[in-house]
């Protein structure tokens, strides 16, 4: 049974886990609904087209699961749907419902991260290159200056559960090191995937001392908070459970091992087709 009106949480696959633990932790009353597209991801490498696409058949399946509110935990999906979503989709689905993505509230945090306005990012080539995060940041924070690189490998080490295999050293080191030395003097990199705290320690180790390295969870966990604090109509019609479950299109037996490492609890998956 799902809970009649959860919160949905998206994700290409189990990248979004690192965002809906966060959410969890400061809104414990919510009843969630998490839904992985794992058989088709990764989306980073995909067209805007395809994305698009996949984005939307997740949108609609969880509104047809009871879900009013929606947060794309993925900075690919938020690049290259959340847009067109909210303006041509939603209107014509229900607009009383609501798909928010993680992008504008990370870029919203900068001002409070960094102290001399030297940007790092890391993230998929689509979000790279849809240059999502350069145009939110120029917008808000015109004088900084955001250097980004693509990772196309860490999402794949993350899929097939290498993350934490020595081998995943070599393509950490190698993005790194790109970036810093397209510039030496950025005091705050952004995992601009949320697949990549799974490889944070790895990252850590790698990016100079003196740089923040920047996690998205909680930043989009208080931003929702906010939200909902500003809209006690979308707010009051979030049911309050505080359950949460998973779906996945590949196979759940798979999705739930991986999931249940990396949340620390048993969690079991259902399959579902979108
Ligand atoms: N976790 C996603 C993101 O934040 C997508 C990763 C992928 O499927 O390539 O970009």
């Amino acid at each position: 049974m799902i809970a009649s009106c959860p919160i949905g949480v998206f994700d290409s696959g189990y990248g979004g886990l690192t965002v809906l633990r966060e959410i969890r932790r400061r809104l414990p009353q919510y009843d969630y609904l998490y839904l992985g597209d794992n058989a088709r991801a990764p989306y980073g490498t995909r067209s805007f087209d395809v994305v698009y696409k996949f984005t939307l058949e997740a949108v609609e399946r969880l509104f047809a699961l009871g879900c009013r509110l929606v947060i794309l935990a993925c900075n690919t999906a938020s690049a290259k749907a959340l847009r067109t979503i909210q303006q041509n989709d939603l209107p014509r689905i229900d607009p009383r419902r609501r798909v928010l993505g993680v992008i504008r509230p990370t870029v919203e945090e900068l001002g409070r991260l960094s102290a001399n306005g030297h940007i790092g990012l890391f993230g998929t080539p689509g979000t790279v290159r849809s240059h999502s995060y350069d145009m939110e940041i120029a917008k808000l924070y015109p004088a900084f200056t955001v250097k980004s690189q693509e990772c196309p490998m860490w999402v794949p080490l993350v899929e097939n559960r290498e993350a934490g295999d020595p081998g995943a050293d070599y393509f950490v080191r190698k993005y790194v090191d790109m970036l810093f030395d397209s510039d030496p003097m950025i005091d705050t990199v952004l995992l601009g995937c949320t697949h990549y705290p799974l490889l944070y320690g790895k990252i850590r180790d790698c990016v100079p001392a003196s740089a923040k390295v920047v996690a998205q969870g909680d930043i989009v966990a208080r931003s929702l908070e906010d939200y909902l604090r500003r809209h006690p109509d979308m707010a009051g019609r979030c049911s309050m459970g505080g359950t949460c479950r998973y779906l996945t299109t590949e196979n759940p037996d798979k999705f739930g091992d991986m999931a249940s490492l990396f949340l620390g609890d048993d969690v079991e998956a259902a399959h579902i087709d979108l």
